[in-house]
């Protein structure tokens, strides 16, 4: 196993539409065990494969928080319903230092392909749901930038943030 570069914004690897996958090779399997190995070190949630500079419909994703240690391989997903709606903060590792609003479905219905080539369906809600369909834009050469309402650097997000806390902790006293 081995990290992957991981390609930044700017590079347009990441405005293209990726390739179904055909057939599960070593070579996706290794891949997919790099990319796994790639997010984890980069402390990500997900990892698409056009971020590491590979045109195949796949990614890998820990999007649940309260179960970490529950990682996926989805290899060509298909998003098959979405519900209601959330907004989201979040940040992708290829476009490092900012942090976008965005509106995103509340639940999503997914199918993908695991390493073993069974087809599973999947119902995230919440956080993972944000995550997996942030995860699913970058195989159709979209990055949250592209359809964010707003987009800070991380540090004006975290002021932000802390001007949130302290007039919330302003109207209790
Ligand atoms: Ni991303």
């Amino acid at each position: 196993m081995a990290l992957r570069k991981i390609v930044i914004r700017g590079d347009e690897i990441l405005t293209k539409q990726c390739k179904p996958v055909t057939k599960i090779t070593d070579r996706i399997r290794l891949l997919c065990e790099d990319m796994l190995e790639t997010m984890r070190e980069a402390d990500g949630v997900g990892l698409a494969a056009p971020q590491v500079g590979v045109m195949k419909r796949l990614f890998v994703c820990r999007p649940e928080l309260e179960k970490f240690d529950q990682e996926y391989v989805m290899i060509n997903p298909e998003i098959i319903e979405t519900e209601g709606e959330q907004e989201s903060a979040e940040g992708c590792l290829s476009v490092p230092g900012y942090i976008g609003l965005l509106k995103r479905p509340e639940r999503v219905k997914i199918k993908a392909m695991d390493l073993d080539g069974e087809i599973k369906e999947y119902d995230f809600s919440g956080f993972a749901a944000t995550c997996i369909m942030h995860e699913n834009d970058h195989l159709n050469g979209i990055i949250y930038p592209d359809i964010a309402e707003e987009v800070y650097t991380t540090e004006q997000y975290n002021e932000m943030m802390a001007e949130v806390v302290a007039e919330n902790e302003e109207g209790e006293n």
